[in-house]
């Protein structure tokens, strides 16, 4: 079992982030329990590893062109089995659950035609890419009930594992939770380059965490403490049989609102070799990573170490909202066979350009309502109004962006839309060998300054940044970027 104390002293630490029990107590206790209409009856949580770990569907193009590849996505509901009998009500892309990874290149558009067939409003947002304002999914660009659109993702940037989600105005933090969300893997001639685990070595993992209710239905409040059930590829606390031998790993982290520090039961090395905007300088050893809401981490996990039919838990750490029975496991390894492994990590992944002389320099501030009933989320002490533009930025421009959560217990993190940054600074200190990389989403805990750099060259609009921790930037916490 995982203690608090154990997760205090070595997940937090090791991971090099400065965050404290303090910044993650439960918050918003205050009238929480009397608020959750299900509070007096929930589903047990299902068995751990009894589920095999789903592999995501990979999106098939509808055509073909010699410039672009063209795929059909419809919105709809979906019933799926989650929890052992029960089919779940969800909202889906294609009625997959997580949505189908998309797997693009780099130099060659995507153009995704998106029909809703929800009864809700919807804005498909990649995660992490640079588009054009009009295919970015803003808020306020909603795709209406029995409405359809195209999405083009002109794919210019390098390599990442990226993310596509709902974005909708108002409803995007409950969209995103009853399931729309998928993945989106970019590639490039570099990426493809190295020896990495490639093919079915490379794999998927999006975590997130959900409430059911007795009927085993999702169910919904805002900064809900209850979402106690872990969720890897759709699958409650899936094992995953693999062979021994190195895999890729792609985290990502498509929770609401959790965090989670993760690292092997046994503390064996874990191998990190990407973040947000693609692969790393170098590999980065570890045996624990930090991941908020929105972040990705690619890694890679060596199970040569372990003898064919050993076991390896994959734990979090990060205990809140839910006790370490229900969320301090996600998924299991199992080690069922050999395999050859001609791959391995080279010690030099890329070469990141150097960051230009910075022309401007903003500070902004996080902050939400604690210990209220109603929380409204702030940037820079305002909520979120799609008709203001709170941040002017001229185009090209390079600009140091320095962060304060001024919040005393909640943690938030930070993502911007359009831009892959460089963290520069954390409380002070330069980023950890794990955030050195492309970013686009960064963990702010609770008190704490992150300085960070974004060159603002490749399109001109307006954009978001916000907290990604959803049910907060629904409270308010989002802002408006204008490029001109
Ligand atoms: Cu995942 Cu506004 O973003
Ligand atoms: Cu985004
Ligand atoms: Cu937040």
């Amino acid at each position: 079992m995982v203690t608090r104390r154990r997760l205090l002293g070595t997940g937090l630490a090791a991971a090099g982030v400065g965050l404290t029990g303090a910044s993650f107590t439960p918050l918003l206790a205050v009238d929480r329990a009397k608020a959750s209409p299900a509070k007096a009856a929930k589903a047990a949580n299902p068995p751990l590893f009894a589920v095999p770990l789903p592999k995501m569907p990979v999106l098939r193009p509808t055509f073909r062109t010699a410039t672009a590849d063209h795929y059909d996505v419809t919105m709809r509901p979906a019933r799926r089995e989650i929890l052992p009998g029960i089919q779940t009500d969800l909202l889906t892309f294609d009625g997959n659950f997580p949505g189908a990874t998309i797997k693009a290149r780099t130099g060659r558009p995507v153009i995704v035609r998106q029909r809703n067939k929800l009864a809700v409003p919807t804005s498909v947002h990649l995660h992490g890419a640079s588009v054009t304002q009009a295919n970015d999914g803003d808020p306020m660009d909603t795709l209406a009930p029995g409405g359809e659109r195209l999405y083009t993702y002109p794919n210019k940037q390098s390599h990442a594992s990226l993310w596509y989600h709902d974005h909708a105005h108002h409803v995007e933090s409950e969209n995103v939770y009853r399931g729309l969300h998928g993945s989106y893997l970019l590639t490039d001639s570099l990426e493809e380059s190295l020896p990495l685990p490639k093919g079915e070595y490379d794999v998927v993992l999006a975590i997130r965490d959900a409430h059911f209710d007795a009927a085993g239905q999702l169910v919904y409040v805002m900064d809900d403490q209850e979402r106690t059930t872990l969720l890897v590829n759709g699958a409650p606390y899936p094992y995953f049989q693999v062979a021994a031998r190195k895999y890729r790993l792609r985290f990502a982290n498509m929770s609401n609102q959790r965090f989670y520090s993760l690292r092997l039961a046994d503390g064996s090395d874990i191998v990190q070799v990407g973040s947000d905007g693609g692969l790393l300088e170098r590999p980065h050893t570890t045996s624990s990573f930090l991941l908020s809401p929105g972040e990705r981490v690619d890694a890679v996990v060596d199970f040569s170490r372990y003898a064919v039919a050993e076991k390896v838990v994959l734990e979090n750490t990060l205990i809140f909202a839910g006790t370490p029975e229900q969320v301090g496991q996600v998924m299991r390894f199992d080690v069922v066979r050999t395999a050859p492994d001609p791959s391995s990590v080279p010690e030099v992944l890329r070469t990141l350009p150097a960051l230009p002389a910075p022309t401007n320099e903003r500070t902004i501030t996080m902050q939400m309502d604690e210990g209220v009933a109603h929380p409204k989320g702030y940037m820079d002490g305002k909520s979120y109004d799609p008709a203001r533009v709170d941040s002017s930025i001229r185009f090209g421009a390079s600009e140091i962006w320095t962060v304060t959560n001024t919040n005393t217990r909640v943690p938030h993190n930070f993502h911007m839309h359009l831009v892959q940054f460089r963290v520069l600074e954390r409380a002070g200190k330069p980023p950890a060998p794990g955030e050195a990389g492309l970013k686009d989403t960064v963990i702010v805990a609770a008190g704490e300054t992150v300085k960070l750099q974004a060159t603002f060259d490749s399109y001109r609009g307006t954009y978001l940044y916000h907290c990604h921790m959803l049910d907060h930037s629904a409270m308010g916490m989002m802002a408006t970027m204008k490029i001109s």
